[in-house]
């Protein structure tokens, strides 16, 4: 007789006993950000429910929490109305990096605004408040250093990239008319650069791009000198910033910025992860490509007044965590190549991962 091995024990997050429990939606859920929400959601005693469209998120992201009887996945895309009953809505179905959201730049501005219609009409049937994963991409290339929540922007309508900036801009101008003309609840976040574990080893960011050709030993390629700097926020300081801005008054629209101020060169950050890394890659020098900003970095001084917040991760751990999770990921080869589970169609964004959008290093 074939003898099973005994069941191993499921590890949950914790959980907790609480008087305000919810059921939580959370867009987007299986992405790098989303399933960082999720665990902090369920840790904090909420139930979740997480829907994916799996164009950029994967259920490994997830897969700690299928069978955790207080977390719910479904596959649904949020271009189509969704019919459920929860308390609160968190809004973060949309690719997010340019090698993603170019691939189909009419689907990622449908994303962007018919997911935001649905779910903004789905939080005013329900009352429920509902929260806006939206960019700094909304200031475009600024002519304000560093840019605070006043600043309108200066974004190319007719770009490549438009079909993020201005679904987003369009986003963030339904929730505010949701918000006036029909007073649904809104929290609108602003989210600068951020980093960590479950990010996509194919989505051309800076983070993951610099680590997976470090832990690869392939050159990592420096676009102009390398002077140019960033600002890099780690994935738990910002999923707080999260939490902390959908439990604020509700007169707290926002828009408000959520990013680490913390400024690094380009070639800070490379010479950081081949120290961490102890890698032998080469620096490669490229030219600077058109319109790359030299600058980029969030004013928070609102989300610090209003919100108590400040990012807690310094770069250094921050990194050492998400190099941990890039060697684990490429050790397992199967895990590595097993991407999203959207269809092929779609799968194919990854084959795009060398193109290179004016706006460089992200
Ligand atoms: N990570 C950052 O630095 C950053 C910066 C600014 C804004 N944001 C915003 O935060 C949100 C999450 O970003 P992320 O970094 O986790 O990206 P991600 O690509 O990992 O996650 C996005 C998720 O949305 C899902 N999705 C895409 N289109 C969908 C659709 N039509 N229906 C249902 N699901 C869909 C994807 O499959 C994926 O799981 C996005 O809205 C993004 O614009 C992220």
């Amino acid at each position: 007789m074939v003898e099973f091995p005994p069941p191993r024990p499921i590890r949950f997050p914790p959980g907790g006993t609480m008087n305000d429990r919810k059921l939580v939606l959370v867009t987007g859920g299986a992405g790098f950000l989303g399933s960082h929400l999720c665990d902090r959601l369920l840790a904090d005693g909420h139930d979740v429910m997480c829907v994916d469209n799996f164009f950029t998120g994967r259920k490994q992201n997830v897969e700690h929490l299928i069978g955790h009887p207080r977390f719910e996945l479904m596959r649904h895309d949020v271009t189509q109305p969704l019919y459920v009953e929860v308390d609160e809505v968190y809004n973060l179905a949309c690719p997010a990096s340019p090698v993603h959201y170019v691939h189909d730049p009419i689907q990622t501005t449908k994303t962007s605004v018919l997911g935001a219609l649905n779910m903004l009409g789905l939080a005013k049937r329900l009352k429920a408040r509902i929260f806006q994963a939206s960019t700094s991409e909304v200031y475009g290339d600024p002519s304000v250093h560093p840019q605070t929540e006043d600043y309108w922007g200066n974004v190319n309508p007719i770009g490549p990239r438009a079909c993020y900036d201005e679904g987003k801009r369009c986003a963030e101008t339904l929730f505010f008319d949701y918000h006036r003309q029909h007073k649904v609840e809104v929290k609108v976040a602003r989210i600068f650069n951020t980093y960590g574990p479950r990010m996509a080893l194919n989505d051309g960011r800076v983070v993951s791009n610099f680590i997976v050709h470090a832990l690869k030993g392939v050159p990592i390629t420096i676009y102009g000198d390398g002077g140019q700097t960033r600002s890099f926020c780690y994935v738990d300081d910002l999923i707080d910033g999260f939490v902390r801005l959908m439990k604020s008054p509700a007169e707290l629209t926002g828009p408000v910025n959520l990013g680490n101020p913390g400024e690094f060169t380009i070639k800070e950050l490379a010479e950081l992860v081949l120290e961490l890394t102890g890698s032998q890659s080469k620096l490669t020098y490229r030219p600077l490509p058109q319109d790359d900003p030299r600058q980029r970095r969030p004013d928070i001084a609102l989300a610090s007044d209003r919100l108590g917040w400040q990012p807690k991760v310094a770069l250094r751990e921050g990194l050492i965590n998400t190099i941990l999770y890039f060697e684990r990921l490429l050790s397992s080869p199967e895990r590595a190549a097993n991407g999203s589970h959207a269809p092929a169609r779609a799968r194919g964004a990854t084959a795009t991962a060398g193109v290179r959008l004016a706006g460089g290093q992200e």
